[in-house]
């Protein structure tokens, strides 16, 4: 599994991405009734920016993600804050089965998916996850704001034209925040016996050009990351710096699938 979430792609991830806000939090913790009881599953945990938080609200998370490096962030970032009941586990989507077989039948409050279902076989995911989480508790996908490049400001077209400039290539896809992708994770759900409800959180952001630029460098695989950073980024700096301030409306959305109560 090549993804490229690795070396100095996992360094920008972990510095420049931005966490979730309290408020989806509260919503895993209020539509799944967490307690401190509870498991929880964050697959493709990354940095883990819905890992750690989690972590203060439930007994135990297993994080986990295919990107030994990202794991190394998250695992730094845990025992900065002094957790101990953060396992992080190198494994995939695939893993279920062995989680399955790990933690028991119907032992987890919540599994997470936090920004990484769109690298994810989601129809075989949330089959083998149901079995895994108990009545009342269930899977959450949630979606971090939509991509730099595809916002809509002339700050993020400009973005957009340099970039597509730069690699050539179309910018990337919208990482399963566009409405399709949202649509087709229902139904999944929804078929696979899950109780479906959509939650959202606004917010308004300005980041600045270090961080814009971050975050670009943090969603490129490894491979194509520049070898002269220092021209990639003052060349983003210049194309966006007469379009600043950089204002983002930032609509995350945590998509909730509850487990009814069997009988
Ligand atoms: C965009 S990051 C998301 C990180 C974090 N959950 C967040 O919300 O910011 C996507 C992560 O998914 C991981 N990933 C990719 N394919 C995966 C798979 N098949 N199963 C589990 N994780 C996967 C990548 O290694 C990467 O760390």
């Amino acid at each position: 599994m090549a993804l490229g979430f690795r070396g100095d792609v996992a360094d920008y991830y972990h510095r420049y991405r931005r966490g979730y806000p309290p408020e989806a939090f509260d919503v895993l913790a209020e539509v799944f009734g967490l307690t401190r009881d509870d498991v929880a599953v964050d697959l493709g945990c990354g940095t883990g920016q819905v890992t750690v938080p989690l972590a203060g609200r439930v007994r135990a998370v297993v994080g986990v993600d295919p990107e030994p490096d990202m794991l190394a962030h998250g695992r730094r970032a845990a025992g900065e804050q002094g957790l101990v009941n953060v396992s992080w586990v190198v494994g995939s989507d695939a893993d279920v089965p062995a989680l399955r077989a790990a933690l028991g039948d119907g032992s987890v409050g919540v599994v997470t998916i936090g920004q990484a279902l769109h690298w994810m076989r989601h129809d075989d995911l949330f089959d083998a996850v149901f079995p895994l989480v108990r009545s009342g508790g269930g899977v959450a996908v949630l979606t971090n704001g939509t991509p730099l490049w595809l916002q809509d400001a002339d700050w993020s077209r400009a973005l957009r034209a340099f970039l597509e400039e730069w690699l050539g290539t179309p910018a990337g896809g919208a990482c399963g925040t566009d409405e399709e992708s949202q649509a087709r994770y229902r139904r999944s759900l929804t078929a696979a016996g899950f109780r479906v409800e959509v939650h959202g959180v606004d917010y308004t952001d300005t980041p600045d050009v270090e961080s814009v630029v971050g975050g670009v460098l943090s969603a490129l695989p490894a491979d194509r990351l520049p070898a002269d950073r220092q021209a990639f980024t003052d060349r983003i700096r210049h194309a966006l710096e007469p379009h600043a301030p950089f204002t983002e409306h930032v609509h995350v959305t945590v998509l909730t699938g509850v487990k009814p109560t069997a009988g």
